[in-house]
C-alpha cells in the first residue's frame, strides 16, 4: 500500500491537510504518517525539520504538506526558521521542479481581482525552479569599508540546473497546448543570460513547442493585462515565487491553488498549497481546503499514476464551488470542514 507522509506544519496547514486526508481516504486505501515540521517541530524538537520527519519523507511514496511559517519563530537565527525546514526539505529530498497551476473554477470570476471577462482566461501552469538561484546562493551581512552594514545573497545557476528544469518546461507544454514562456530578466542579470541561452539550446529537442522569452517585469505587467496569453512558463526560483503568488489572485484566490514538487522522473513528489500559514486566521475553522485537496489530486496524479481519482477530485471542488460552496476568501461563510463536506458530497 502506499505510504503517504502527512507534514502539516504550522497555522492553518493542520486545518487544511486534515480535509485533504478525508477527501484522499474517500479515494482510496494508503497508509499514512504524520511528523511535524516548521514552528511546529521547533516547539517540540528544537529544530524545524527534525531527523525523523526527513526519515518519514524519505522513505514515503508521497509527501503532503501543510505550511510553514510562524510570527514567533521570526527573530531566531535563520537556520532555525520554520522556513529553513521547507527549504530544507526541498534542497534534500532534489525537489528541483515546482509545478503551480491556476486556473480559475468557474464561478470565481467575482472573487478574482481581475475584471471576469480577463479572469476567465487565465489558465496557465507556472515551472519554477525549486532548489537554486538566489534562495541557495551564498549569503549573509556584513560590515563596508565605510563601516555600513551591508548584506547579499549570491544569484547562481549552473547551465545543468537551467537545462533539467526547460526539459520540464517543454515536456509540460507538449502535454498542453505547446507554448512555452522562458521568464528572465537577461537584461541585467548574467544569471538570465545563461538560462536564456540553455532554455534555447534545449529548445532544439522540442520543435513541436514554440518557445518565447519575457522579462520577468513585462511578465508580471502581462500577467494581470492578458493572463490568457500564457500556457505554460518556466522561471527561476525567485521570479517563481513572486509570479506564482500574483497568479493565484488572478484566478481567484490563494487559497485554491496546489502545487506539486518534483525531482524528477521516478524521484519522490511533495505537494503543498501554495497559500502559507495564514497565522491571522489560524485555528479559526475559516481557511479554505481547496488548495490542499487539490495538492492531493496532484499527488494522485503524479506520484501515485491516479489519474482517474485525481480528475475526479478535481471535477469535485469544480462542482461544489459551481454549487455555491464558498469560505471566506471566496466572499462566503463555510467552514474550512463544511467546505470539505461540499467537496465529499460531490466525489460521493
Ligand atoms: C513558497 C513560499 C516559500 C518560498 C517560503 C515560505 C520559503 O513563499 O513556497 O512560495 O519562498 O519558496
Ligand atoms: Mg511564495
Amino acid at each position: 500500500m502506499a505510504l503517504i507522509a502527512i507534514l502539516p506544519g504550522d497555522g492553518i496547514g493542520p486545518e487544511v491537510t486534515r480535509e485533504a486526508r478525508r477527501v484522499l481516504e474517500q479515494v482510496g486505501d494508503f497508509d499514512f504518517e504524520e511528523a511535524s515540521v516548521g514552528g511546529a517541530a521547533y516547539r517540540e524538537t528544537g529544530h524545524p525539520l527534525p531527523d525523523a520527519t526527513l526519515a518519514l519523507a524519505k522513505r514515503s511514496d508521497a509527501v503532503l504538506f501543510g505550511a510553514i511559517g510562524d510570527p514567533e519563530f521570526e527573530s531566531l537565527e535563520r537556520s532555525l526558521r520554520p522556513e529553513a525546514a521547507l527549504l530544507g526539505i526541498r534542497k534534500e529530498l532534489g525537489l528541483f521542479a515546482n509545478l503551480r497551476p491556476a486556473k480559475l473554477f468557474a464561478g470565481l470570476e467575482e472573487a478574482s481581482s481581475l475584471r471576469p471577462e480577463i479572469a476567465r482566461s487565465i489558465d496557465v501552469m507556472i515551472v519554477r525552479e525549486l532548489t537554486g538561484d538566489v534562495y541557495f546562493g551564498e549569503k549573509g551581512q556584513g560590515t563596508t569599508d565605510a563601516g555600513l552594514r551591508e548584506g547579499h545573497d549570491l544569484m547562481r545557476y549552473d547551465e545543468a540546473e537551467v537545462a533539467r528544469i526547460a526539459r520540464v518546461g517543454f515536456e509540460t507544454a507538449k502535454r498542453r497546448k505547446g507554448l512555452l514562456c522562458s521568464v528572465d530578466k537577461a537584461n541585467v542579470l548574467e544569471t538570465s543570460q545563461l538560462w536564456r541561452d540553455v532554455v534555447i539550446e534545449i529548445s532544439a529537442e522540442y520543435p513541436d513547442v514554440s518557445l518565447s522569452h519575457m522579462y520577468v517585469d513585462n511578465a508580471a505587467m502581462q500577467l494581470v493585462r492578458d493572463p490568457g496569453q500564457f500556457d505554460v512558463i518556466v522561471t527561476g526560483n525567485l521570479f517563481g515565487d513572486i509570479l506564482s503568488d500574483q497568479a493565484s489572485m488572478c484566478a481567484g484566490s490563494i487559497g485554491m491553488l496546489p502545487s506539486a514538487s518534483l525531482a524528477g522522473e521516478g524521484g519522490l513528489g511533495m505537494y503543498e498549497p501554495i497559500h502559507g500559514s495564514a497565522p491571522d486566521i489560524a485555528g479559526q475553522g475559516k481557511a479554505n481546503p481547496c488548495a490542499a485537496i487539490l495538492s492531493a489530486a496532484m499527488l494522485l496524479r503524479y506520484s501515485l499514476g491516479m489519474t482517474d481519482a485525481a480528475d475526479r477530485i478535481e471535477a469535485a471542488v469544480a462542482k461544489a464551488i459551481a454549487d455555491g460552496a464558498r469560505t471566506a476568501d471566496l466572499g462566503g461563510t463555510l467552514s474550512t470542514g463544511a467546505m470539505a463536506d461540499a467537496v465529499l458530497g460531490a466525489l460521493a
